[in-house]
């Protein structure tokens, strides 16, 4: 008897099972009911009396055995099931990722297109003095055309006020460097101006000067139809319409042909074929003279955009409002990056 028992203990030390069913047969073999560790329980009262100390030490021994092999079986199946049923190809659910705000990748976008024909970015303040945003740029106190910009004066003193255009930027940048100037400055703007579906109180604009000897208005043209082809397309036409701007001379309205009607005419267009996206012109000579820059040995063209404007025309928005609210379910539509 003893032998036998001893034999099944060799058996278990060397019993490696391949997969958790052959260690459940084991399990049963040796703890079921009718296992083989029930039945040598059941013949320990045949045993002979002198026998019994080491035959029931033995058992118990073997029951030890075939219970450590199961429990260090068992875990290694579980771990290989458990990591079988993780599927390592899944997509994670990411979480809720922002998208960039539709004024910026315009922004962006009218900085590189600039960017590829030279323009570097400058960037001022946005609170500014009367100089900067007004008198250096031809446009002296008293003058009416200041009208054409409702300022926000910070309290009481008229010479702190809230940007009207980043044309300040463009003068303080004159004001540092010398010729050659080709300098963009995006930023945001302030006018007082009651908010509707055309126009706001706060705005963004992106202004561009170039200044160098012999720059003529044929090279504004040229660099605003570049502009407006890699903006809105291979096919879009510009059209120039005389205006006027304190600060350049001649100015200039500059449309560009409407691509939703492809210049047939429509709603959106007002049935001209054409929709107007900035202003511009060559760099008045007293600008010039007045950031230190000589006017007889220099000229310049400058320009201005909404970036507004051009984000409502490219991407079909028609109510301004809709970029300052942030709701985004509108804000997701536009960046495709994410
Ligand atoms: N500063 C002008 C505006 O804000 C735009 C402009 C810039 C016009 C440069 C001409 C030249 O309306």
């Amino acid at each position: 008897m003893l032998e036998k028992v001893e034999q099944l203990v060799e058996k278990v030390k060397g019993f490696t099972p391949k997969s958790e069913e052959e260690l459940n047969n084991f399990r049963i073999e040796y703890l079921g009911k009718k296992g083989f560790l029930n039945n040598l329980f059941t013949s320990f009262k045949e045993v002979p009396n002198e026998q019994k100390k080491d035959f029931g030490a033995t058992i118990n021994k073997l029951k030890q055995l075939v219970q450590d092999k199961i429990e260090e079986h068992k875990s290694s199946f579980e771990t290989a099931t458990q990591s079988s049923k993780i599927d390592l190809t899944k997509n994670i659910p990411s979480d809720n990722l922002g998208s960039r705000h539709p004024l910026s990748l315009i922004r962006n976008e009218i900085v590189e297109i600039f960017n590829r024909i030279g323009f570097t970015v400058s960037e001022g303040p946005e609170i500014e003095d009367d100089w900067h945003n007004f008198s250096a740029l031809n446009l002296p106190e008293e003058h009416p055309a200041r009208d054409m910009q409702d300022t926000f004066f910070i309290q009481t003193n008229p010479d702190v006020l809230l940007r009207t255009h980043t044309s300040s930027v463009q003068v303080r940048h004159m004001e540092g460097n010398q010729p050659p100037i080709r300098t963009l400055s995006p930023g945001r703007v302030y006018r007082n101006e009651a908010i509707s579906a055309r126009a706001h109180c706060i705005f963004h604009q992106v202004e561009g000067l170039y200044i160098d000897e012999n720059v003529s208005f044929a090279d504004l043209k040229q660099a605003l139809l570049y502009f407006a082809k890699e903006m809105f397309g291979e096919k879009t036409k510009i059209r120039l319409r005389p205006s006027y701007f304190p600060f350049t001379e001649p100015s200039a309205e500059v449309d560009v042909s409407c691509n939703i009607c492809d210049s047939k005419g429509c709603n959106v267009c007002k049935y001209t074929g054409y929709l107007e996206i900035l202003g511009c012109g060559m760099v008045d000579p007293n600008v010039l003279e007045n950031c230190g820059i000589d006017s007889k040995k220099y000229t310049g063209y400058a320009f201005g955009m909404g970036i507004e404007r051009i984000a409502m025309l490219k991407y079909g928005v028609k109510d301004l409002r809709l970029f300052f609210e942030n709701d985004v379910r509108f804000l997701k539509q536009f960046d495709k990056s994410i």
